[in-house]
Formats: structure tokens, C-alpha cells, sequence
């Protein structure tokens, strides 16, 4: 197994998880990874683990600081017309809620976890080809600085996200792709700031989109939307935080603690889906195969559900040689990755202000809202789907 290149992150939690999961299975396997574990551990990425994904870590054995340390929200609240409306996730779900954990901490935890197991990760793995994937023997090359490797495998997870070599390696007449993009971006700033919510807001607004997020209640991670022609430059700390208050109702607005950035960065929205998740004896996983926009808090919780398939179909393979789940795994992983990109769409397309809305799309945007708000099937709805379905 392993994960290599690219430009996107989810991948990283993605592979470590995966490969947690089954070495505490007693499964061997290798971690090819493009970048150095510091480069790694120093990025800010998504920070809402679904239900069903904390439930998978603990299991990997990797939960006990995520427990510690993480929180349990249970609802959340969407600002539309200056007021405040929360989504009640543990009332409309039957108890369940979302574990707010960031994952650099989760890929931290489970580096850890890989150390005290003793398992390799090869750090800096340059120009990583996949080979034979449709025979029965498949294996991978590098380079690590002037040295060639080669690594034969049993299986090859191509965890190496939207830019990776796995996907592209499958030939052009297997492989169908689905895309969407939005014409618009999120504007993203971490802050050493108190959250003005203990739960996340996500706000509707004339002056477009914006959402209050958290990573533990000293760290506040906050997002606007922006056109796609905005630079980071473009905007300062200060400049940020005036138009995000703009976006909130008046008294959160009022509440709101300022300061400086300690992160901030730009995010394109786009929908993405390759099919099939498998070629022969290499299965793709996460940001390799599909990309939500992050309205939903799909993203990672997307490539943890195709983790939780491939572990339980790895597990069955070499416990009980069953390979049904392998067999399976594209058409299962896909089911539930479609339906997380229904979620995502649908919320981008509720909060979202875009540049070709018509006034008729504005009223239909509030009535979506208000439905949403005056039935409780409708609520039930947002409810299961924001702390994730069964798998
Ligand atoms: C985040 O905290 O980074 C975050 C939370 C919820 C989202 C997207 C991003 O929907």
C-alpha cells in the first residue's frame, strides 16, 4: 500500500488511517509518501470527523487523545435573515452527533501510532509508478534522492490524492470522470482566538457566504466566500475579519473575538467523482477518487468511508479469504461517495450566493430554507446526513 504525491491533504489522513487500521489487523504494509512527516504535520485541514469515523479510529486504536482532547458537538446553527436557527444533529439522529477533532492532530495521532507499531513509512518517495495492477503481481517503483526502488505487493491503495499518479495510471478507456466546479472560492484564516460559538455557524448572507468554525476553544477557524479571482493578498487580517462580521447576525457579530492569522489560504469548490475505485490489484481512496466542496464537512469524512471498505475488505481477505468485499469495494464505496456529494451540492447551493443567481434563485434559496426550518423531516434529513450515513 501506499500514498504519494499530489497537491491535496486529505490523502494524508486518509493512507495513515487506512494503514493504522490494518496493521492493527496484523495486515503488513509499507507508506510511500512524497513529503516529509514535518511538512505533513504542518498543515491546517478539516476538523469535523463524522460519528462513524471517530467510531473507526478507536478501533484502529488511535482514539485516546481524539477522546481527550476532541469535542462532541450535537447540533449546529444555520444565520439566514439576522437569526439564528440550529440544527438539533443528536435530536433528529437518534443521539448521534459529529466529533470536532482537526486532522493534523488525527494524522499526528496516527503517525504515533505508526512508530509504536514500527511501521515504515518511506518519507521524500520521488516519481512513484504503480505497475501491473491488472495482473497478479503488482508492484511500485521510486526514487529516494539517486536510489531506484522497487516494492512488490499483494495490493496497491492509491490514497495519493486529486493530483496523484493512482488514478492516472488507469487507462483512459476504464475510467469515467463526473465533475461540477463552482465559480467561487472560501477564504480560510485560522486565529488564536476564543470561537464566538461553541457550536459552528454557518451563515447565509447578501454579502455572501460564511461560516464560524473551530478547532478547540482557543483556536477559531473561519471562512468566507469569495470570488475565485481573489488572491490572498488581497485580503488582511484586518479587512477579513470587518467582512465576516458583515455576513453575521448583529449580536454574534458583536461577540466576535478579532486576531491575527495564523493561516490563511484560498479553496476552489468543485465536485468530483472518477469511477471505478478499483483496476485490478490497486484500489483508489479519498481526494484520488472524489472531491466535495467543503460546505458539507464531507471531505474527509468521504475518504474515511472508503477506509472503512477497504480495512473491513482487506481484514476479510486475509482472515478469511473472502474477497467478496474487495470485489465489491467500487460499487459500495461509490454509493455512499454519491450521496455524499448530493449533501455537499445541496448545501453549497443553499448558502452560496452566486454570480448567476436570478432573483427567482434567491426565493427559491430562502423557501428551501424555510422549509427546511418549518419540517421536521426535512431537518431530519440535514441531520443524517451532516453526522454521516450508515455505511
Ligand atoms: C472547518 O472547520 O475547517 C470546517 C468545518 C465545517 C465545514 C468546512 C470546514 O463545513
Amino acid at each position: 500500500m501506499y500514498e504519494n504525491q499530489g497537491r491535496d491533504h486529505r490523502r494524508r489522513a486518509v493512507g495513515a488511517a487506512l494503514v493504522a487500521a490494518v496493521a492493527s489487523a496484523g495486515i503488513e504494509n509499507v507508506v510511500l509518501e512524497k513529503h516529509s512527516r514535518e511538512h505533513v504535520l504542518g498543515r491546517i485541514r478539516a476538523g469535523v470527523l463524522e460519528h462513524g469515523f471517530a467510531e473507526l479510529m478507536r478501533e484502529a486504536q488511535c482514539g485516546d487523545r481524539m477522546d481527550r482532547e476532541g469535542e462532541i458537538h450535537e447540533g449546529f446553527f444555520i444565520a439566514y435573515n439576522g437569526e439564528m436557527h440550529r440544527v438539533d444533529l443528536a435530536g433528529h439522529t437518534g443521539g448521534n452527533s459529529v466529533m470536532i477533532y482537526g486532522q493534523t492532530e488525527l494524522t499526528r495521532d496516527l503517525y504515533e501510532a505508526r512508530d509504536r507499531m514500527g511501521g515504515t513509512v518511506i518519507h521524500e518517495a520521488a516519481d512513484v509508478q504503480p505497475h501491473a495492477m491488472d495482473a497478479d503481481a503488482p508492484y511500485l517503483t521510486w526514487r529516494q534522492g539517486d536510489e531506484r526502488h522497487r516494492l512488490d505487493c499483494d495490493f496497491i491503495i492509491g490514497a495519493d490524492g486529486f493530483h496523484g499518479v493512482s488514478r492516472r495510471s488507469i487507462p483512459s478507456n476504464v475510467l469515467r470522470e463526473y465533475e461540477k466546479t463552482y465559480p467561487i472560492g472560501w477564504l480560510g484564516v485560522l486565529s488564536r482566538t476564543k470561537p464566538v460559538s461553541p457550536e459552528l455557524i454557518y451563515a447565509r448572507h447578501e454579502r455572501e457566504f460564511a461560516l464560524c468554525s473551530l478547532r478547540s476553544q482557543v483556536l477559531s477557524r473561519h471562512y468566507i466566500q469569495v470570488p475565485l479571482s481573489d488572491r490572498v493578498e488581497d485580503w488582511s487580517d484586518e479587512a477579513f475579519w470587518e467582512e465576516l462580521k458583515l455576513r453575521l447576525p448583529e449580536d454574534v457579530a458583536g461577540s466576535l473575538i478579532a486576531g491575527p492569522s495564523i493561516e490563511k489560504s484560498i479553496a476552489p469548490l468543485r465536485s468530483y467523482v472518477a469511477e471505478p475505485m478499483r483496476y485490478g490489484r490497486m484500489f483508489l481512496a479519498g481526494d484520488a477518487a472524489h472531491i466535495v466542496p467543503p460546505t458539507g464537512a464531507r471531505g474527509l469524512n468521504s475518504a474515511a468511508s472508503d477506509i472503512y471498505y477497504l480495512y473491513h475488505a482487506m481484514v476479510d481477505h486475509y482472515e478469511t479469504g473472502d474477497d467478496a468485499g474487495l470485489e465489491s469495494y467500487s460499487d459500495r464505496a461509490l454509493a455512499r461517495i454519491w450521496k455524499a456529494q448530493r449533501f455537499s451540492w445541496w448545501m453549497t447551493m443553499l448558502l452560496h450566493r452566486f454570480p448567476d443567481h436570478t432573483e427567482y434563485d434567491r426565493h427559491l434559496q430562502e423557501t428551501e430554507l424555510d422549509y427546511l426550518f418549518s419540517s421536521h423531516a426535512a431537518t431530519t434529513s440535514l441531520a443524517e446526513n451532516y453526522v454521516g450515513l450508515p455505511f
